[in-house]
């Protein structure tokens, strides 16, 4: 008997374009989370079903985190991550199993490089 984990099943997915096992077994990044764009399609997303590995600069922030957190489903699908985009490695636990990546996270003025 073929045992599918929730990666093989998304993959499964791929193969067979069948949207609901994509939905139910892929997991998504979205960075830049807070932001206006990330934040409707987290919304989206975590509706449809998808686990969201999601990201933002400061976990702290419960400003930015707890409208997060109040979205339908986010207790079962949503994790949070700490990443910003001038250190990459931040990004790899977010990134880390997810079959799809929205990368958004844009800062509104660039840092000069050091
Ligand atoms: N809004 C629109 O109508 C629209 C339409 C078409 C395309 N877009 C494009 O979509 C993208 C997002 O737009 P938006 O309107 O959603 O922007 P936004 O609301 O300003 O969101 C940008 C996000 O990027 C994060 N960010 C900023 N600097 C960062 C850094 N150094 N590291 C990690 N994250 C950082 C911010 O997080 P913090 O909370 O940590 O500051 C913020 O949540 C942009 O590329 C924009 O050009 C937007």
């Amino acid at each position: 008997m073929l045992d599918f984990t929730g990666k093989k099943r998304c993959w499964l997915y791929i193969l067979t374009g069948d949207a609901k096992v994509m939905e139910a077994f892929c997991k998504v990044c979205v960075t830049g989370a807070s932001g206006y764009i990330a934040s409707l399609l987290i919304n989206k997303l975590l509706a449809k079903g998808y686990t969201v590995h999601a990201t933002l600069r400061n976990l702290k922030d419960e400003s930015k985190v707890g409208f997060l957190k109040s979205f339908p489903q986010s207790q079962q699908k949503l994790v949070l991550f700490e990443a910003d985009i001038y250190n990459s490695v931040d990004f790899e636990p977010a990134i880390k199993g997810c079959q799809f990546v929205f990368h958004v996270a844009t800062p509104l003025i660039h840092e000069p490089a050091l």
